[in-house]
């Protein structure tokens, strides 16, 4: 099987960009299939440290092609920016040749922003927390036959009728919520110049894919956010929009199911989460403060602290088997240099005072974490290039968590670097 994928096992940010890159130096396709521009990839090279939020990371590579899948919603002033962003910093981004996007990609209108940020006004202490750039709202027009897709945008009268159909329904919405109608020849018009930048990358991209799996091309697809995020097999309803897991390859991609290959599932060496919701082994105080500080856990997108934790062997469990992870990827061991002892979530205990280990689908806020307490190592690992080189309590610490999640190791990251990584 040719095409691979990496995604994340827990709810985003396990550092799941850099692994990326890492491993698409044996890729001629990256492909990001679902999520939009809530996703923050971090790369850092020589020092340099980027953010990527809709264009794939596999843009370091000259070789890649890097396409924008249709499961992707795309904020088509936002994709503008990145785009002139990531010219100015040197990237040769060339549309039609190195950066495709899917025809069938939805779009986020600043409409949807509005929606997003009115509707978690609105929830007040049920608020999600989400990342305010419109996500829902789009997935939701999408859902409701209602949105406009990136192939609109080179098609000016599919545009009009598209904005007609969309507005009818949403401008007494909009003004329901107190904000102001959109006009709609001011959006055709912004829409059609932003569609003249980006025709030249605007194609069936299910068809070129599928047409690399028939040639055997290799093709490794880059998840978003993370199985616990999944709007089906997430956290429901503190989750993103779309399918994050793998369940959402096939749809996001126009590829049949039966063509993926290895799954590598990223897990950080302990948890976080931005945003609200339940999280059995959070930490509060000090200790969250302390693991906050030394992985630098502040949200990529938003800049939001992460809310920190021990490891939780169930959640991951539930989500290896759930994206069918073959190989886990453990990023961030480094920081747990100096934690004594680190705590491991094995199972839950529920009110009735029984214990499980499987991953509920309600009332996740109201289990307690059964810990198991391994021993902490306290020496810099963040030059170690093989497992064997490292502390006998941070191998065991990997080792352990491999057997209670069920799938050994690939990679242990020990540093935000490219290069800092120990292969198994
Ligand atoms: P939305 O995707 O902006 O609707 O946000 C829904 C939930 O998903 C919120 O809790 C966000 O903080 C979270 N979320 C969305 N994208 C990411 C991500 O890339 N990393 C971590 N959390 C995310």
């Amino acid at each position: 099987m040719t095409t691979a994928c990496v995604t994340g096992l827990l709810w985003g940010d396990e550092g799941k960009g850099k692994i990326i890159d890492l491993l698409s130096e044996d890729a001629e396709f990256v492909v990001r299939y679902g999520g939009g521009h809530n996703a923050g990839h971090t790369l850092v090279h020589e020092g340099e440290r980027m953010v990527l939020h809709l264009v794939p990371c596999g843009i370091r590579r000259p070789l890649v092609t890097n396409v924008i899948a249709n499961g992707v919603v795309i904020d088509p002033f936002h994709l503008a920016e990145e785009l002139a962003s990531l010219r100015a910093s040197g990237f040769d981004l060339r549309l039609g040749e190195n950066l495709m996007i899917s025809e069938r990609c939805h779009v986020i209108l600043p409409s949807h922003r509005q929606l997003d940020c009115a509707a978690e006004s609105m929830r007040g202490t049920g608020k999600i927390g989400t990342t305010g750039r419109g996500i829902g709202p789009t997935y939701g027009d999408r859902a409701s036959r209602l949105g406009l897709r990136m192939g609109d945008l080179i098609r000016p009268d599919n545009l009009r009728l598209g904005i007609a159909r969309l507005l009818a329904e949403k401008n007494p919405v909009l003004e329901a919520f107190g904000l102001g109608p959109i006009n709609a020849d001011e959006l055709h018009h912004d829409l059609l110049m932003l569609g003249e930048q980006f025709a030249a990358g605007i194609v069936d991209t299910g068809l070129l894919l599928r047409r690399a799996v028939r040639d055997g091309r290799k093709i490794l697809m880059e998840g978003a956010q993370g199985v616990l995020l999944d709007v089906d097999h997430g956290t429901y309803p503190f989750v993103t929009s779309s399918n994050a897991s793998t369940c959402g390859i096939a749809s996001g991609t126009g590829m049949a199911p039966a063509t993926i290959g290895t799954t590598h599932g990223v897990v950080k060496a302990y948890a976080t989460r931005v945003g609200e919701g339940p999280f059995p082994t959070e930490l509060e105080g000090d200790m969250a403060n302390r693991l906050r500080e030394a992985g630098n856990e502040f949200g990529s997108t938003t800049g939001r602290p992460r809310r920190c934790g021990w490891f939780d062997a169930v959640a991951v469990r539930y989500a290896v088997d759930v994206a069918g992870a073959d190989k886990m990827v453990m990023t961030n061991l480094d920081v747990l240099s100096g934690f004594d002892p680190l705590p491991v979530c094995t199972a839950y205990r529920l009110a009735d005072g029984s214990t499980t280990d499987c991953f509920p689908a309600f009332d996740l806020d109201k289990v307690e974490p059964v810990y198991q307490e391994l021993p902490g190592f306290s020496e810099d690992v963040t030059g170690v290039r093989r497992f064997e080189d490292l502390p006998a309590a941070a191998r065991d610490y990997v080792e352990e968590i491999e057997r209670l999640i069920g799938i050994s190791s690939a990679v242990v990251s020990v540093g935000p670097g490219r290069d800092q990584v120990i292969r198994k």
